[in-house]
């Protein structure tokens, strides 16, 4: 019994001397230097001063800074955005998305009787418009004042493109030798055309103009009933782009300043 005591002690008393050799080994200091050279304990001391700065005024800067950069970066992104913003309603105009899609393709034919496109008018103006030569009196007033904005535009841009046309939208009264007859009395330029009724109904489409034939009309012998048709008429760029359309509040004057201004908006 004694033996095994005298036996765990002398083994825990090992224990404790390694353990405290291995101590005193990894955490001796190395013996210091004969004398620290003067820039390194300048160094140490500006070092010492620097973080008591630091924690003296640094926290309060640092926050600032973080406060100011976060009213910044606020800022900018809030400046990013509305350019992002101002960019896309630009685009958006430039495409004309969110309006309507106004115009586009029309095959019909000529007073001479020869198949015309819009194509064919690439390069021109077109001043557009559909009615029918028996309108008693809206379709001539109209036609009275597309004939001067033709004029007007051609005085003030010295622009010979511009090409009036009338879309007759009642096929089956109005013949190419009528409608040839009936533009002479309002200008000389005018190209009229027409079509089959299902031509003119696909060309008013595009140009989401409303026109009613009445159905009887279309078999019946009778001939005297009226069109209705919506009142407006359509500029179209040189590229077969649409670019306004004219109601019949204008007036000859109205029309003109309000093109100017658009080709002007446009660079042409
Ligand atoms: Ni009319």
């Amino acid at each position: 019994m004694l033996r095994n005591c005298q036996l765990i002690q002398s083994v825990t008393k090992r224990t404790r001397l390694t353990q405290f050799a291995a101590a005193a080994y990894s955490t001796t200091p190395l013996p210091p230097s004969k004398k620290t050279p003067p820039f390194v304990a300048k160094l140490t001391t500006q070092r010492k001063l620097e973080s008591e700065d630091f924690s003296r005024f640094g926290w309060k800067s640092a926050a600032a800074f973080i406060a100011s950069s976060g009213i910044l970066y606020a800022y900018f992104e809030y400046e990013k955005a509305k350019i992002a913003k101002f960019k896309a309603e630009a685009a958006q105009k430039e495409q004309g998305v969110g309006k309507p899609q106004i115009g586009g393709p029309f095959s019909l034919v000529n007073t001479e009787g020869v198949p015309v496109s819009d194509a064919d008018f690439r390069g021109k103006f077109m001043l557009l418009y559909f009615g029918y030569t028996f309108c008693p009196d809206v379709c001539p007033e109209e036609l009275d004042k597309m004939a001067k904005v033709v004029d007007n535009l051609k005085n003030l841009r010295k622009d010979q493109t511009i090409v009036p046309i009338f879309i007759s939208c009642d096929p089956k009264r109005d013949s190419i030798e009528n409608i040839k007859e009936y533009l002479k009395d309002f200008h000389p330029d005018f190209i009229g055309m027409t079509g089959t009724h299902a031509q003119i109904k696909r060309a008013a489409k595009a140009y989401r103009l409303y026109f009613s034939a009445p159905p009887l009309a279309l078999d019946d012998d009778d001939s005297d009933y009226l069109v209705d048709h919506s009142i407006f008429f359509y500029l179209v760029d040189p590229d077969g782009k649409y670019i306004a359309h004219f109601g019949k509040q204008e007036t000859s004057d109205s029309v003109t300043v309000k093109i100017l201004d658009f080709l002007k908006l446009k660079g042409m």
